[in-house]
């Protein structure tokens, strides 16, 4: 694969340059998700110039028409030229995918993006030289205490909940029915937020009951803004790290591990296997790396985000194996499924 690249680039570095150019595809389109462009064109039951789009949102007429063919350029929206005027209607993918109020939003994860890991990326180069988290020069927060740092208002909380929901709006079909969970009638999900994966646990599993475990402000918040009114899910106020967990048969942990400098990791695991019932079992979901480090991409990339934002990094399976079998685990298996998040079972 990287020898196709490099042999193809030589004549004309095209996939190169559209590298460069990243950080402008997602610039334009979190300025469109910011402005209400994709909420605009859903609504309208026909195609917008340009100045109609611009009036309707109060931006400028060049900047919006320049904004609107970026997104036709990386075929987010589409164009027909009627006597010489634009008019643009939006896609199937950025009706589902891209309006506030869609089905299947990833709003939350686009304004989370732009507004939060947009700025600390920008400090990408120092966090490679330092080999730490960017919080304290992009946020001027201390870096020691991620969770301070993430949760530093309340809508910085409400922000980065929205992302965490938005995740598995998408992935929490595959995460939870990776394995076969059936037989675990009781499941913490361990830094559960707000509480959307536990949902789709909830859903596949109905026999089993679904409790999420977080930090009491994160619960309050979930209670208060994420709840649904068909929920079945229990919410608990606690910190895993000074608290005791309550017993069950399966704890989830997705996305923990990777927040966390080994030592805690492993002495969080270790808690859970003490708390676990026997014939129980844990259950990781991470952006898993390749042993090889040959990829995928995105959990490369997560955890250079990682780096950025918090002490921990992403892993590859081995990683977690062995982590799993230093706190008592046994019987350990690797599901991956093909989209950003993989999982792992093992057994008490
Ligand atoms: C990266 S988020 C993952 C959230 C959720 N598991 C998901 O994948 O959508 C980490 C979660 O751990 C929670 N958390 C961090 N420190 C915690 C602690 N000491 N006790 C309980 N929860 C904690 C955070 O509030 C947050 O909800």
């Amino acid at each position: 694969m990287a020898e196709h690249l490099s042999q193809s680039e030589l004549d004309y570095p095209f996939k190169l340059l559209e590298y460069f150019n990243g950080f402008r595809i997602s610039k334009v389109i979190f300025s469109a998700c910011e402005q209400g462009v994709f909420d605009l064109l859903l609504q309208s039951q026909k195609p917008l110039s340009a100045a109609e789009v611009a009036r309707e949102l109060g931006t400028s007429e060049d900047g919006m028409e320049r904004l609107l063919d970026a997104l036709v350029g990386v075929e987010v929206l589409e164009v027909e030229l009627t006597q010489g005027t634009a008019y643009y209607s939006s896609t199937d993918v950025a009706n589902l995918y891209l309006a506030k109020n869609s089905a299947k939003s990833l709003y939350d994860m686009i304004i989370y993006q732009s507004q939060t890991i947009y700025p600390l990326w920008n400090n990408l180069g120092d966090a490679v030289r330092e080999g730490k988290n960017q919080n304290e020069k992009t946020f001027g927060l201390s870096s020691e205490d991620i969770f301070s740092a993430i949760y530093r208002s309340e809508e910085e909380m409400l922000k980065f909940m929205g992302l965490m929901n938005s995740s598995w709006v998408i992935d929490g079909h595959d995460v939870v029915n990776a394995f076969d969970l059936s037989r675990f009638k009781s499941i913490v999900d361990v830094g559960g937020c707000s509480g959307a994966l536990a949902r789709e646990l909830a859903k596949a599993y109905p026999a089993s009951t679904l409790t999420v475990l977080d930090l009491p402000e994160v619960i309050q918040t979930a209670q208060k803004h994420f709840s649904q009114s068909d929920d079945t899910i229990k919410f608990l106020e606690g910190d895993f790290f000074k608290e005791d967990l309550p017993a069950a048969d399966l704890y989830v942990l997705a996305r923990i591990i990777h927040d966390w400098k080994e030592e805690k990791s492993l002495m969080l695991l270790r808690k859970i296997h003490a708390a676990c019932n026997s014939g129980g079992g844990v259950l990781l979901v991470e952006a898993m790396l390749l042993e090889n480090h040959r990829g995928p991409i995105m959990a490369q990339l997560f955890s250079l985000n990682m780096l950025v934002q918090t002490e921990g990094k992403e892993q590859p399976p081995s990683h977690y194996t062995r982590l799993l079998t230093a706190a008592g685990f046994t019987d350990v298996g690797v599901c991956r499924t093909g989209k950003s998040y993989d999982t792992i079972l093992a057994l008490k």
